[in-house]
């Protein structure tokens, strides 16, 4: 067992670090205020190979292990998490499922430009009416021959606005339930496809997140990612690897908000000492502390079996799960380590907590989590 960085891990947790203390610190109450999605600070992580990081070269990737891929997730989330779950689900939901399964063609057409950052992609599972519940899509991909016709709506889809590639689950045969659903990828400007309004999300309000809607949409049968009926393996697969990258995301959150805690409570006084020497919050600190160092040692090694080539979808879920948790925890913990202060946006504790509890809800939530950890254990 070897719990050392290697030189490449640590250049690109340098790399990460000031990137998001130079590049994204600036302006971050600002574009959570106004739910501004970072368009100039995407395109900067694109530059630095963020956004195709675990990509193999010869598809214009970086071609970096998971354990970097969430070294760098985990400090750009200290500071701005709306920029890493674009990041993130580009990097996990979008190019990864790409590369493990599409074609050749698909991988020219598609994943070079995703890799690059060019452009970035979207994930479409959930629905009005089935997000835990997944094997229940509404949305269907009737097979005319050489072409589906995708109808239906897809709900709380990040990058929704601003992707240009959408892999996007679908019923083609109800009969069939899970073994009927295709992936397919829908580009934006085909005839049928239109967005919804971006939603007015209480965290992450960088990332655009909205509905989409499907009517009589024409997707060539060369778009489908897999065999047939293929679809919701692809997307559980694909879940199993994103689920990493949220965790590390949590991890980042709960990770940021220590530091702003520790740094306050070695500021502020009360009662005569930095109210770091009082008790009451030097073990919320420690608690605090410990919580972070457990979550992160589940987080790396879920990444570590991935690298690994070993089976990773148990771990995954724990490490989410734990990180999530631990997020919403440190959070809030930090918050009231800031007293007033903690309570409004200039402290940006208050934004975390916000932040945080989405990564309790998106790419499965932890009661979602906690069900797949307990079927593992019963087929074990
Ligand atoms: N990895 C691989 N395969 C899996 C799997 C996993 N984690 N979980 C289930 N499967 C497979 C099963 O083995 C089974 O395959 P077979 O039929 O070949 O045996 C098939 O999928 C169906 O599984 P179940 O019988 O267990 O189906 P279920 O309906 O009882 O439960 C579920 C499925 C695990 C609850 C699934 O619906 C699920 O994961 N739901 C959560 C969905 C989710 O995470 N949504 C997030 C949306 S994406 C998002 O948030 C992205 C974003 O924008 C940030």
């Amino acid at each position: 067992m070897n719990f050392d960085y290697t030189e490449e891990h640590l250049m690109i947790k340098k790399a990460a670090k000031d990137f998001a203390r130079n590049e994204l610190l600036p302006g971050v109450i600002e574009r959570d205020t106004k739910s501004e999605f970072p368009a100039e600070q995407v395109k900067k992580m694109a530059e630095l190979g963020f956004l195709g990081m675990m990509v193999d070269p010869k598809y214009d990737g970086t071609g970096m292990d998971a354990i970097s891929y969430v070294l760098a997730m985990e400090e750009i989330s200290k500071i701005d998490s709306s920029a890493s779950v674009i990041m993130s689900v580009n990097n996990s939901l979008v190019c990864w499922g790409l590369e493990k399964f599409g074609t050749e063609e698909q991988k020219q057409k598609y994943l070079k430009p995703l890799a690059r950052g060019e452009i970035i992609g979207a994930f479409a599972l959930s629905e009005p009416e089935a997000g835990s519940d997944a094997t229940s899509q509404r949305t269907t991909a009737i097979d005319k021959g050489d072409h589906y016709l995708l109808n239906g709506t897809k709900n709380w889809i990040t990058n929704g606005k601003n992707a240009s590639v959408y892999l996007v689950m679908a019923q083609s045969d109800v009969e069939k339930r899970h073994k009927g659903i295709n992936a397919l990828i829908v580009e934006k400007d085909m005839p049928g496809f239109q967005t919804g309004p971006k939603e007015d999300k209480m965290g992450m309000r960088g990332s655009d997140t909205c509905s989409l809607m499907f009517t009589d949409v024409k997707v060539p049968k060369e778009n489908r990612i897999g065999d047939e009926g293929f679809g919701f393996k692809f997307a559980m697969e694909t879940l199993n690897g994103g689920r990493i990258g949220i965790a590390a995301q949590a991890l980042g959150i709960a990770q940021g908000a220590l530091e702003l805690a520790v740094n306050y409570a070695q500021e502020r006084k009360a009662f005569g000492k930095p109210i770091i020497e009082h008790q009451g919050i030097s073990f919320k600190l420690a608690e605090m502390e410990a919580a972070i160092e457990g979550a992160r040692l589940l987080v790396y090694k879920a990444a570590w079996l991935k690298d690994e080539g070993k089976s990773f979808a148990h771990a995954s879920a724990i490490a989410k799960l734990v990180a999530s948790e631990t997020a919403m925890h440190v959070t809030t913990e930090a918050v009231q380590v800031h007293g007033g202060y903690g309570y409004v946006k200039e402290y940006h504790v208050e934004r975390l907590m916000r932040d945080a509890k989405l990564t309790q809800i998106y790419e499965g939530t932890s009661e979602i989590q906690k069900l797949v950890i307990s079927r593992g254990l019963i087929k074990a």
